[in-house]
């Protein structure tokens, strides 16, 4: 039994692709996993950007915008291992979403385009995957188009992400001439992804890679490989694990060349499962008993079923169909009958989970965000943050017979993670707060497809919010009994600071210094009541 999971967890890497839009995303998802055999055709990952995704009413937004705000997980099988792909909203607006799903991987590609090379939302992303030291594969797309100079991109990956780079493959030629990609160490080449393996090039001379491209080319890129050869570092696997080293690949997301390089790439020193940080300690992901955590809730997967799905990373132990677990936030077992693994465009029933797989639980509303379950033990896993919300708004209804649905409703959708939900302590109507207006447009159209419930917002009074805390529980007190007026309850009826500016808050921090003021919090709370 301990055999089989170890087993099981040596061959899995569950990862996300991190990119500023437009970069390959998309393309490059649809190739794994047609190289893993999970889609027959490619271009099924488009067709659902594009149709399956209209498959519930409010996702309407994102299909008019040409955004995709779903993040959801696709499983696929190549050589020894079973990959786990994360994938994660296109949109900044829903970038909470996006850190969340990040909580839940252990590794990350990150697309560049050739052109373009690194551009703010691949710096923000990379920015959160090395605050949690996730390491980063770099795949260098769009080499069929006028790239910049290899070393070029390296440079500039090197320098803006201070982040050292080793090339494991080389372009051969760019653009027009791009024709296939170089393997440094192994002195091989593989002129596209049509070919399984790659050829050796006999000895260190590279006039084979160097004849598939056009006689006057020939020269400068011999020149070029002695250069890499001579000028970058060796990949390190260690440094690669600590987050401080990014293997590169080059290839063309679209004319199939790179991607059999990357996929052996993550197999290969892409890490296994790891621990995860829990409470009151670290859980090893070869551990016997099952532990998982929720890092996604998503509604209407299905409109026949008005179903919701809480999606759980499994962090130790086998996941297995019919097992009851206990959800540790209200200490209450839940029984997980119909667990199930997610394709491209299909569902089946899990049988059995590993850690680091992905498994989708269907529940009308007794799982989180944050939610920890286990076969007993009392722990909490940490790490699915929640950020405080830029934007505020009071939902203004209509018809005031429905506020109670209006609760409900609300309350439903924070569980979620759509929306945050604050209850200001003078009684005075909710305050919804979200990351990007576009969370906002998703709420109002749910809110009036779902529950026909059509709303307006108004702006609040506040533009800032901060969770509150103070070691000294009586200063907390103290604090919040004299700024009533400003001081609301979360979901968890933890307090937040709600100020009107940036300033006012700045001057409370100023005058209150016992009391921490924070963007972040963990979900991981019990409930007040258990
Ligand atoms: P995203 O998910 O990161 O936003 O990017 P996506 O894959 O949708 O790719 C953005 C555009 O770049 C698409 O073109 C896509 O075809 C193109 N593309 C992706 N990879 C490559 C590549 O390796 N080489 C070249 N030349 N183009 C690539 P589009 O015209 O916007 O969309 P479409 O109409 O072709 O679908």
């Amino acid at each position: 039994m301990a055999e089989d999971i170890a087993k099981a967890v040596a061959r899995r890497r569950t990862f996300a692709i991190i990119a500023h839009p437009d970069a390959g995303k998309t393309t490059l998802t649809e190739k794994l996993l047609l190289f893993g055999g999970a889609i027959q055709l490619a271009g099924e990952v488009k067709a659902k950007k594009d149709k399956i995704q209209t498959r519930s009413d409010w996702m309407k937004i994102e299909r008019e915008r040409g955004i995709s705000v779903v993040t959801s997980v696709m499983t696929f099988e190549y050589g020894d291992n079973v990959f786990n792909l994360l994938d994660t909203p296109g949109h900044e607006d829903f970038a909470d979403d996006t850190y969340r799903t990040l909580s839940a991987v252990d590794s990350a590609v990150m697309v560049i385009d050739a052109a373009r090379g690194i551009e703010p939302r691949t710096l923000k992303l990379f920015e959160v995957c090395r605050m949690r030291d996730i390491p980063i594969v770099t795949f260098v797309n769009k080499m069929d188009r006028d790239a910049r100079d290899t070393f070029e991109i390296l440079d500039e990956i090197e320098q803006k992400l201070a982040l050292d780079t080793a090339p494991i493959t080389w372009p051969i030629g760019q653009g027009k001439t791009f024709a296939g990609t170089y393997h440094l160490a192994e002195n091989a080449v593989r002129r596209g992804d049509d070919e399984k393996e790659r050829t050796p090039v006999h000895g260190p001379d590279s006039n084979r890679a160097a004849g598939l491209l056009p006689d006057n080319d020939r020269p400068a890129f011999i020149e070029e490989l002695e250069l890499a050869r001579e000028a970058c570092r060796p990949f390190d696997l260690e440094a690669f694990r600590q987050g401080h080293l990014t293997p590169v690949y080059f290839g063309s997301a679209l004319r199939n060349y790179g991607v059999r390089d990357l996929i052996e790439a993550l197999g290969a020193y892409g890490p296994s499962p790891r621990a995860q940080e829990a409470d009151s300690r670290k859980v090893e992901a070869t551990e016997e008993k099952m532990t998982s955590f929720v890092f996604k809730i998503q509604a209407n997967m299905d409109p026949n079923h008005r179903d919701r799905i809480a999606f759980v990373r499994v962090c130790s132990g086998t996941l297995q169909r019919g097992m009851k677990a206990k959800l540790v936030r209200t200490g209450k077992p839940i029984s997980l009958s119909a667990p199930q693994f997610f394709f491209a465009r299909s569902r089946i029933t899990a049988d059995e989970a590993y850690a680091g797989d992905v498994v989708g639980i269907p529940n009308h509303g007794t799982l989180r965000i944050g939610d920890t379950l286990t076969e007993g033990e009392e722990i909490l896993f940490r790490g699915v943050p929640n950020f405080a919300p830029e934007i505020l708004r009071r939902v203004r209804l209509g018809d005031a017979m429905k506020a109670k649905k209006l609760k409900e409703a609300l309350q439903q959708m924070a569980e979620e993670g759509v929306v945050q939900l604050f209850q200001p302590e003078d009684g005075s109507p909710a305050i919804v707060g979200v990351v990007g207006a576009l969370q906002i447009d998703v709420l109002k159209e749910r809110l009036n497809v779902e529950y026909t419930l059509p709303v307006d917002f108004e702006v609040a009074r506040f533009s800032v919010c901060r969770w509150i805390d103070a070691d000294d529980k009586a200063d907390l007190h103290r604090f919040i009994e004299s700024h009533r007026g400003d001081i609301a309850r979360d979901l968890d009826d933890d307090p937040v600071f709600l100020a009107q500016h940036e300033f006012s808050l700045n001057y409370e921090a100023e005058r209150w210094k016992a009391i921490r003021f924070a963007a972040v919090k963990d979900y991981q709370v019990r409930d007040k009541a258990a």
